[in-house]
């Protein structure tokens, strides 16, 4: 009984901050709620799109009128690069593909490659052909080169580096720079077509 007599004057007192303090809390609270619905819907539209990385191999690739001379070189380069895009519901845009051939890091060939829209689900081959014509090699460079050379085989890495954007249902993302390398590709030097296909990294 006391108990109650001295807890009744209190509420008046009480009552006097708790109406802001109140509403304070329910915008905490709808603040809370909102932010949990848009955790939730951002999972949901994740967990839909269910996105997957692309995946590049490197399926094709020949060398053609190598000449190295006076640490000059010419050399005409061909290379299949086969994108598959695994997504259901994603495609991509290739706005703008550059490929580059380098050789101990040093770009012996650079060309470019068409635009194309990939769509979910898909596999395309995108070709690319690469000359180099009377360029000039450091003597270090065109020494390792002139040595690989009278082993028929030649070790190059592959570059592409694209701008992209992807397209889920009727949105269309900003462009992001894709950076797809294949590393150590190996191209004969003599008739023999045979070519080993390198998985190639990617980097976005
Ligand atoms: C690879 O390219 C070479 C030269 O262009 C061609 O002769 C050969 O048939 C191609 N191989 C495959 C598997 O496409
Ligand atoms: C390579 O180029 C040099 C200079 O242009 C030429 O003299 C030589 O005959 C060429 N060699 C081959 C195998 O084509
Ligand atoms: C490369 O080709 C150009 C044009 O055909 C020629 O003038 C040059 O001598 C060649 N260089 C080499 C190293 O073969
Ligand atoms: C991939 O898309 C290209 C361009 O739309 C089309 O030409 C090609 O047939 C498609 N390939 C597959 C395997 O769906």
């Amino acid at each position: 009984m006391p108990a109650s007599n001295t807890a009744v004057p209190a509420p008046p007192t009480q009552q006097q901050p708790r109406t802001p303090f109140s509403l304070v809390r329910c915008v905490a609270t709808c603040l809370l709620a909102l932010i949990v619905i848009l955790g939730l819907a951002v999972l949901i539209t994740w967990l839909v799109i269910n996105p997957k990385k692309l995946v590049y191999t490197l399926e094709n690739g020949s060398l053609q009128n190598f000449n190295l001379t006076n640490n000059h070189l010419n050399a005409t380069f061909d290379f299949v690069l086969r994108a598959y895009n695994p997504n259901r519901r994603v495609s991509v845009y290739y706005d703008y593909i550059e490929s580059t051939v380098t050789y101990e890091d040093q770009t012996i060939a650079f060309n470019t490659i068409n635009p194309f829209f990939q769509p979910h689900r898909n596999i395309s081959r995108v070709k690319s052909k690469l000359v180099a014509l009377n360029l000039a090699m450091s003597p270090s460079t065109s020494k390792d080169l002139m040595v690989e050379k009278t082993s028929r085989e030649i070790q190059v890495d592959v570059h592409f580096k694209a701008r992209t954007r992807v397209k889920v249902g009727i949105w269309k993302s900003n462009h992001r720079t894709l950076r797809i390398v294949c590393y150590s590709v190996t191209l004969r030097l003599s008739g023999y077509k045979h070519f080993d296909k390198i998985p190639c990294e990617t980097e976005l």
